[in-house]
């Protein structure tokens, strides 16, 4: 089967298309015909050896999905083969086929595409932790967030006015306004040198912010800051592009509430995955958060669709389409 696989960190070119052996499910693990394969943020730091230093090359990339069960291991009863089913945090999922484990895998249901699926469970997964176990958006709350018309933002953006929020969003370039309004951000500002705080404090009527989501490396921290108002909270996510260093916690302002969120410290098992999953298909299946799909490539334009999203020029969901 063809798969994505680096043989070194690096560029873009270390992205290979190559032939590996057939994976065989092993004990509680299903054998998955990827339908789409989602490109990750995330992907361009394991590709730059930022992360998943540990796996040994010849290394696969990719960590989402969605797909059709071919075969199941022994002691696998939560899957079976021909059913439609999607994934996140797998290891190798730029290829044809996946073995992996059955209890990282949630049911599709009929009403949505694998594309969508696909497309949905990181960022999806993430939008939701985010607005509400994070910091629980409540009605009349302004947000800003960054990135606003990327997969994440999309997404996130929808969360917040589906929880009675508003939404400052932060785009790079005047293009990607229309996107983001499009999702309700009801303001766009557009910064590339983390110069917006002044214009975010001024949206949110002269108190600054609630929440802020900031995923955008250390230019953005300082001004992520100044536009929060008192007590606000600041949900950081960003380890591809980085941190501000070390903290001085006298420095922040105070009574602000400031954290590293990842979805998986929250949805942490395989039941609360599937119940996190069964609502985030909900909403989608009854049209109360669409995704939008910016992009497909082949396995083959894995490379392409790295060096599109590092240039900032992308605006949704990437898929490869084995
Ligand atoms: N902690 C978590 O659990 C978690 C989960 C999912 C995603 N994330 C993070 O969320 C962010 C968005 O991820 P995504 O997968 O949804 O990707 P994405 O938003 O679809 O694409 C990445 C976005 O980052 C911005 N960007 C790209 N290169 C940049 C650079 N060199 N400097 C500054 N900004 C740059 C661009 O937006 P603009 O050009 O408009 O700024 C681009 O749209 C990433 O930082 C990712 O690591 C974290």
């Amino acid at each position: 089967m063809k798969a994505i696989v680096m043989h070194r960190v690096g560029a873009i070119e270390v992205l290979e298309l190559a032939d590996r052996p057939d994976p065989v499910p092993g004990p509680g693990q299903a054998l998955v015909e990827v339908a789409a394969a989602g490109v990750n943020f995330m992907d361009t730091g394991v590709r730059r050896g930022q992360f998943w230093t540990e796996i040994p090359f010849p290394r696969g990339l990719g960590v989402e999905g969605a797909g059709r069960v071919l075969a199941v291991g022994d002691g696998v009863n939560n899957v079976q083969p021909g059913q439609r089913v999607a994934w996140v945090y797998a290891p190798g999922s730029y290829a044809e086929r996946i073995a992996l484990p059955a209890d990282a895998l949630v049911p599709v249901p009929d009403a949505i595409d694998d594309r969508t699926a696909a497309a949905a469970m990181m960022q999806g997964l993430t939008a939701s932790h985010f607005a509400t176990n994070f910091y629980s958006v409540q009605p009349g709350d302004v947000a800003l967030v960054h990135a606003a018309a990327g997969g994440l933002g999309l997404l996130l953006t929808q969360v917040i006015k589906l929880r009675g929020g508003r939404v400052i969003g932060r785009v790079s370039s005047e293009d990607k306004v229309v996107v983001a309004k499009d999702a309700g951000a009801d303001h766009v500002i557009v910064d590339t040198e983390g110069q917006f705080a002044m214009e975010a404090v001024r949206l949110s009527g002269g108190e600054g912010v609630h929440v802020v989501y900031d995923g955008s490396g250390p230019m953005t921290f300082q001004a992520s800051l100044d536009s929060l108002r008192r007590c606000g909270t600041f949900c950081w996510y960003g380890p591809v592009l980085g941190g501000p260093g070390a903290l001085d916690i006298m420095s922040l302002p105070r009574s602000i509430k400031i954290g590293y969120a990842s979805f998986v410290d929250h949805v942490h098992t395989p039941a609360l995955l599937r119940t996190h999953c069964v609502q985030l298909f909900d909403w989608i299946a009854h049209g109360v958060l669409k995704v939008r799909i910016g992009g497909t490539y082949p396995l083959a334009g894995a490379s392409r669709a790295h060096a599109d999203m590092e240039s900032r020029t992308t605006t949704g969901k990437l898929l490869l389409i084995p």
